[in-house]
């Protein structure tokens, strides 16, 4: 009997949150439902999600930057339809197959020349705890150093290189050796150094969880102190990498020569779940040291078919449409106009970012009166004042942004690639409208409580027809 997608989502169509709350994460349901923020998304299209009423969503999330091409990107879909309708002899194990040669060619063509080598896995957490272990095996040194604020992922190793503490609570004891520095602190990270055990400093090259940059002057500090100690640079690239921030790498902004780098997210086209650790020859024969040891390191799903397909699919594109040069253009007009917006409303304090990847963030204004009312919105909970924007952003604009970091006024942006100057307008003139309403003092948080407060009491809310939008 065949399947029959089509008839399944219509079918089951509405019971989404109760099948969520019954068999997943109940948690995640309350806090969408809280926030108001339960849709019955019916499809995406490039940088907009489609719910069953038909209402257009502006993603400014991007699957926390999977979607780099945007939904549904025609030469991805086919791409992947050939490969299926191929029969590929996937993931024979005791093989070679193409596909994954070809990717890795893609992807150390696009890398600095130390770079010679891939290890394919599923996921940026997968990538990351592979650079964990070569950077161990080749420096036969125990510990990792890790930046504060950093996010790297939440399996066991990666966990244990995560800068915030609200990850690692309640979980037991993580990788020893996994030391914190302070964000940028070239002191601390020498003082770690000196000791003489450090296998590695693995760095978001723009950290995530704040859009925290550091100046390209203490950049080479930091590489030099890795350098003159023998300790290895890993970059993280899972979310800068593959031209989310105007650059194929991030760390090209700041002149680096990493020794491992992590990719992820956006190499997966927005379909098939990919990662990859690359680094020099040296380095990989440290772990694949002899024949015995050819599969010391490895995962089930390495090299799979379908996500070296969606991989090298996605980068024909960025090189077709001029992907990474587009994410600068529209860099430079995040900032612009958003600059625009920081001269007119003093709740924004600082506009940060590269690309596609722009931190706005917002503090106590100047005048007596906003400051007073700043005050009472930030009494209620810190860092409230980003969350009473992010709600109205979606409730009345149908936008789709994040809060950046727990306990922190910042709004971060992570669109599609592919977006341009009428996304950007959508989102400013919003931003604009809102910041001016709290400036006059209406009812910004009030609105904010109303929402939460519907969100507790709602049960589960049901899809406006019964049916999946016809397309
Ligand atoms: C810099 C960085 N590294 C690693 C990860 C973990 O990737 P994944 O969620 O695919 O495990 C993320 C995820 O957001 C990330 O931003």
């Amino acid at each position: 009997m065949p399947f029959h997608l089509d008839e399944l989502l219509t079918s089951r169509h509405g019971e989404n949150f109760q099948l969520h709350e019954k068999y997943l994460n109940p948690q995640l349901t309350k806090v969408i439902k809280t926030l108001g923020f339960d849709r019955f998304y019916d499809h995406g299209e490039g940088c907009y999600l489609i719910d069953d009423e038909g209402k257009r969503y502006l993603d400014l999330l991007s699957g926390f930057g999977v979607f780099a091409l945007g939904r549904s990107h025609p030469v991805i879909k086919d791409a992947l339809h050939q490969a299926i309708d191929a029969d590929l002899p996937n993931m024979v194990q005791i093989d070679n197959a193409l596909l994954p040669g070809l990717l890795a060619e893609q992807l150390v063509m696009r890398s600095p020349d130390n770079i010679e080598r891939v290890y394919f896995c599923n996921s940026g957490a997968e990538a990351v705890e592979a650079a964990i272990k070569f950077a161990r095996a080749r420096t036969k040194r125990g510990r990792i150093c890790y930046f504060s604020h950093a996010y790297h992922g939440l399996t066991m190793g990666a966990l244990s290189v995560n800068g915030s503490s609200d990850f690692k609570d309640g979980f037991g004891q993580l990788l020893p050796g996994a030391v914190e520095v302070p964000f940028g602190d070239v002191e601390a990270l020498k003082n770690e150094l000196k000791k003489g055990d450090v296998a590695a400093l693995i760095v978001e090259p723009i950290q995530g969880k704040g859009v925290y940059e550091i100046d390209r002057e203490r950049w080479r500090e930091i590489e030099s102190a890795l350098h003159d100690e023998g300790a290895l640079l890993i970059c993280d690239e899972v979310q800068t990498g593959i031209g989310r921030t105007g650059k194929f790498y991030a760390f090209e902004h700041y002149g680096l020569q990493p020794d491992i780098i992590t990719v992820s997210k956006a190499l997966s086209g927005g379909y098939v779940p990919v990662g990859a650790m690359l680094s020099s020859d040296a380095i990989f024969r440290s772990v694949y040291s002899s024949m015995e040891r050819a599969m010391v390191h490895s995962t089930t799903f390495k090299g799979n078919q379908l996500a070296m397909v969606a991989g090298l699919a996605t980068l024909q594109v960025f090189d077709e449409e001029g992907i990474v040069e587009h994410a600068a253009k529209m860099g430079d007009l995040w900032k612009s106009k958003l600059g625009e917006l920081a001269d007119r409303h003093d709740f924004i304090h600082d506009v940060r970012g590269e690309g596609q990847m722009i931190g706005i963030e917002f503090g106590a204004p100047s005048s007596l009166r906003a400051k007073l009312r700043w005050k009472v919105v930030e009494t209620a909970r810190t860092a409230m004042f980003s969350q009473t924007l992010v709600v109205p952003l979606f409730h009345r604009y149908n936008i789709l942004t994040q809060v950046a970091a727990d306990n922190v006024n910042i709004i971060k942006l992570l669109p599609p690639l592919i977006a341009g100057e009428t996304e950007i307008d959508l989102f400013t003139n919003a931003l604009d409208e809102l910041l001016s309403e709290a400036q006059r003092g209406s009812g910004l948080l009030v609105d904010f409580g109303v929402t939460m407060a519907k969100g507790v009491m709602k049960k589960t809310r049901t899809p406006s027809s019964g049916s999946r939008s016809s397309r």
